[in-house]
């Protein structure tokens, strides 16, 4: 808790508040503070009667029985229920005006245009589904999708959860390795991916990465290939199959499965505090409910916005609020496959320009990249037609805030800062646009139905200003279910820590109004550029190559991507440290992982601080990482002469 509890005191009280501004409250579904503390009070009194009235809101094919059986840790919502996300998602907007309407404008890196209807799509999805049910995949099996951010991804999704087959998207930025692990961890059946994608004007090459994982898997009797780059391929004859030949040889009628409320939608992986990446698994309805409310209410989405958000669909934003939310919604929505400053850093602006675009959702880590690029390039843009901007993924420093909202909002657009994590499923905490009055750098108040809090390690509320552990106390609908083939850890790890209450890994506080200010991970988990990082599995991979004896990896705050990583590195007696290992390291982490969890700093060392019990003492080594030298208590510390050495290296 030190850690947590000294940065609340350096917290200075921000005194800056932004209403709502009156013609956008007007005109939002939430129209004022009164009519969201009703749906608050509503929500609180009676949570489940809350849920199931906004449950009408989903196309059903039968009607639940029970709304909520809470048998802890173990959630079952809208018990007896039957409902399929893609007919939600698409089915239902073809018998209204939305039939035409577009769902899914894509632009690729390189500048290339796609646009679909929500009929068009739907055709596309349910070929797919026929494409998977002819390659035997059923109910419940498991398929990858390994795969750039094309219109393909989504209808590959779109087309599981049609035929109740379970997903796994794997982001197209992991390495090879990774792939294995998330693939045999779920025996996925098959697995769908592209030649390459776009990023930065390079390709990054997929298949190949493919290519070398299946050597590795077993379960994988076929890989379905989407044509994107056009590179040369290599096709393994009776495994590997083109996504366009299949295409012509289905169909495109296949009626969404009539699915149970429980039935599993996705497994999503994301790290921990273990070497070993949780796959957090999502179920149907609960899952839409909660995604579907979020995107309306916090999003604002009516039918003539066009709506962005930023992130890849590897990750859990891209699943919630790129595909399932805003389609089921019947929202038009944009999608990008590239880098922001490719080819100059102001694409993004040139893209919300040129598409007028009017929800904007993006991660700190971007707003803060925009903001070392310069004004000048959003200056160039009109960026008239924005109304509402996002952020998710890390705590936002309220500077980099107020800039988002002068710069790129003009002082008019309201800013949602959403709270929210893989394993919530959907925006928890979070401020409602036309009902809130914001302040930069707090997520202010949860979602209606949503019993946030903050707490002692042994359970006790903690009062105002006062730092503690983030919590939610009652079951929600899009709630991670369990741990993937590991639900001993699925207890452990989220509701053992307070018996029967929800530990969200992160530290946190409320003000004198209540709102919650997020402070980051209490854990061995980091965030790097708003992507999630354990420790624990890069220390593993950096111990996988043969010159490591052992490895601590810990997070020095970096102004542009939130954390930078520095890993301390003892070597195996017969190795010397020297530049050239430092590189092939750095490397063999890139081969392990993927880019994302390229150690910045590699410091060998003879020693690394332990305690009396053998565990690594993380915090002497941040301290070190950070300010070069140790101020906290070192009682615990069985040799104080490694610290010694440490500091004097580091001089
Ligand atoms: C962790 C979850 C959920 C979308 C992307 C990340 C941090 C997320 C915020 C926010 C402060 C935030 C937390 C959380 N986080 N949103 N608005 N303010 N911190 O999903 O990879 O599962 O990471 O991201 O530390 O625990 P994820």
């Amino acid at each position: 808790m030190s850690t947590v509890t000294s940065n609340i005191e350096s917290v200075l009280q921000e005194e800056r508040h932004f209403p709502p501004p009156a013609e956008f409250a007007q005109r939002a579904h939430i129209k004022s503070m009164a009519e969201l503390e009703t749906l608050r009070a509503e929500a609180a009194a009676d949570p489940e009667s809350f849920w199931a009235r906004m449950a009408e809101e989903l196309h059903w094919f039968k009607r639940w029985d029970t709304v909520l059986k809470w048998d802890p840790p173990h959630a079952e919502w809208f018990g007896g229920g039957r409902i399929n996300i893609s007919y939600n998602c698409l089915d239902r907007h073809l018998a209204t005006w939305r039939r035409n309407k577009a769902a899914l404008i894509w632009e690729g890196e390189p500048g290339e245009t796609r646009t679909f209807t929500y009929q068009q799509l739907h055709t596309e999805v349910c070929k797919f589904a026929n494409v998977l049910k002819h390659a035997n995949v059923k109910r419940g099996d498991r398929v990858a999708l390994y795969m750039p951010l094309i219109p393909e991804l989504a209808i590959a999704m779109l087309a599981c959860a049609r035929i109740g087959a379970t997903h796994s998207v794997v982001f197209g930025g992991f390495s090879s390795s990774a792939l294995v692990d998330r693939i045999n961890d779920a025996s996925c059946k098959l697995v769908v991916t592209a030649d390459g994608g776009w990023r930065r004007g390079n390709e990054v090459k997929l298949k190949t990465a493919v290519d070398e994982a299946l050597k590795e898997c077993p379960s994988v009797n076929a890989c379905i290939v989407v044509r994107r780059t056009g590179s040369p391929q290599h096709m393994q004859e009776g495994r590997d199959f083109w996504w366009h030949e299949l295409m012509e040889t289905v169909d495109a009628n296949c009626p969404a499965e009539e699915l149970d409320s429980e039935h599993p939608l996705y497994i999503l992986y994301t790290s921990g505090t273990t070497g070993k990446p949780k796959g957090i698994l999502h179920t149907t309805a609960g899952y839409l409910l909660q995604a579907h409310l979020t995107t309306k209410w916090v999003f604002d989405i009516k039918d003539e916005d066009l709506y962005w958000c930023t992130a890849d669909i590897g990750w859990v934003t891209g699943h919630s609020y790129v595909v399932y939310g805003p389609l089921s919604n019947g929202a038009s929505v944009l999608m990008y496959e590239g880098a922001p400053n490719f080819p100059e850093p102001d694409r993004f602006w040139t893209m919300i320009e040129r598409h007028r675009v009017n929800i904007f959702y993006t991660a700190p880590t971007a707003i803060r990249a925009f903001i070392k690029w310069g004004d000048q390039w959003p200056s160039k843009h009109d960026l008239s037609s924005l109304r509402l901007l996002g952020t998710v993924g890390e705590p936002i420093n309220p500077e980099a805030w107020m800039w988002y909202r002068k710069v790129i909002g003009k002082e008019r657009c309201p800013i949602v800062d959403t709270w929210w994590q893989t394993e919530t499923g959907a925006i928890a905490i979070t401020p409602i646009p036309g009902a809130t009055t914001t302040t930069p750098g707090s997520a202010t108040l949860p979602f209606p139905g949503i019993d946030a809090d903050v707490m002692t390690r042994d359970g006790k509320p903690v009062g105002a200003n006062q730092g503690g552990y983030l919590v939610i106390k009652r079951p929600w609908p899009s709630m991670l279910r369990t741990i993937w083939g590991d639900d001993e850890r699925y207890k452990q790890q989220y509701w053992s820590q307070i018996e029967g209450i929800y530990f969200a890994g992160d530290g946190a506080r409320r003000d004198n109004d209540g709102y919650f200010w997020i402070m980051g991970r209490i854990d061995d988990v980091i965030n790097v550029s708003g992507h999630r990082l354990g420790t624990a599995e890069i220390e593993s991979a950096l111990v996988s190559h043969g010159a490591v004896a052992e490895a601590a990896v810990v997070a020095r705050p970096d102004d542009l991507k939130g954390s930078s990583i520095v890993a301390f590195v003892t070597l195996e007696g017969s190795h010397n440290p020297s530049d050239g290992l430092n590189q092939e390291l750095r490397a063999h982490v890139v081969k392990e992982i993927g880019a994302l969890a390229r150690p910045d700093d590699i410091r060998f060392t003879d020693a690394l601080p332990k305690t009396r019990s053998g565990k690594i003492m993380r915090r002497l080594l941040r301290e070190i990482a950070t300010s070069g030298t140790v101020a906290g208590d070192v009682t615990t510390l069985e040799d104080f002469s490694v610290l010694e050495k440490l500091r004097a290296e580091e001089e």
